[in-house]
């Protein structure tokens, strides 16, 4: 495997994760125009829904000067039974520099350790998301300009969130708290404080939709019954401290996970996590194509 892949959170040293939010500010800063000085080339491989992740790719890969191919499963020789290692292998054989994969199977890379082009995981299943975990974290560092003592609550569909799994690990090793909240039977964590309570403690309160598509029996509750068992509604809004920010790593489920009226609140920051996700995937991108952090530069 390539060491300039990022597959989890946890290949990246809390040193290097400074680094690539570092390089996300610079490149809405300093570099806003920085582009690579050499030709790149770079395939986004979704197998599974994307809109965020895949297309905030394509904008920082547009963005930094890299030729982009977008390439999906209908059309492709995955369509005659091609596997997912053999589809891979070909992209590095043909040219390509890196890849960025999403796949509905957890840690699908682990299947492409003979890979030697670096692997961008843009979501393997209920597993990791670390560009989401980076852009999350962005987020909440300019928020709070630390994440010592920062207290974050994540609230929904824990057992299939795999933005869950990357956020709390992050949290955990830089110093931040972390509950969990929601219906219990999709929450197997021992950090858990009902809704409440949850969001009275809370610093930043990460609103998740529910996964239905990872779920084998279909809810029994109507979406006006999981808000207000469940959901961020004005009122439990108006319960969070005065400086505590709403984050949801989208797409969102209005009325649902969280009230119409506050995704887009003055403590709504779900749309700033979208912009911060182009800088943290220009970010990843350098770093994975070879390219020191901006302040590391000789
Ligand atoms: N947050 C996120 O991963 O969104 P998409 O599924 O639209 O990429």
């Amino acid at each position: 495997m390539n060491t300039k892949s990022l597959l989890t959170i946890n290949d990246l040293t809390n040193e290097e994760i400074f680094d690539i939010l570092k390089d996300a500010q610079a490149f809405s800063s300093s570099h806003k125009d920085w582009q690579f000085d050499r030709r790149l080339l770079v395939a986004n491989l979704f197998f599974e829904p994307s809109t965020r992740t895949h297309y905030s790719f394509a904008s920082a890969q547009h963005q930094l000067g890299v030729c982009v191919e977008n390439f999906t499963a209908e059309g492709s020789s995955v369509e005659k039974g091609e596997s997912l290692y053999d589809t891979v292998k070909t992209f590095e054989s043909i040219g390509f520099d890196a890849v960025v994969i999403r796949h509905k199977q957890d840690a699908y890379f682990e299947q492409l350790k003979d890979i030697k082009i670096p692997i961008l995981n843009a979501g393997d299943g209920c597993g990791n998301h670390p560009t989401q975990c980076l852009l999350d974290l962005l987020t909440i560092y300019q928020e709070f300009q630390t994440f010592e003592g920062v207290k974050v609550a994540l609230i929904g569909d824990i057992k299939h969130s795999r933005v869950a799994n990357s956020l709390q690990q992050a949290m955990k090793r830089l110093g931040g708290e972390v509950c969990f909240s929601g219906p219990k039977e999709w929450c197997e964590k021992t950090d858990y404080k009902e809704i409440d309570e949850a969001i009275r403690w809370a610093d930043a309160v990460v609103m998740l939709r529910i996964q239905h598509e990872r779920h084998e029996n279909t809810m029994k509750m109507s979406k006006e019954e999981y808000l207000q068992a469940y959901g961020l509604t004005k009122e439990r809004a108006a319960s969070m401290k005065p400086h505590a920010i709403i984050m949801h790593p989208a797409p969102v489920n209005r009325g649902v996970e969280i009230d119409d009226c506050l995704v887009e609140a003055s403590n709504s920051r779900i749309f700033k996590q979208m912009a911060n996700g182009v800088l943290v995937r220009k970010a990843v991108l350098k770093r994975a194509l070879g390219y020191a952090p901006f302040h590391k530069e000789v």
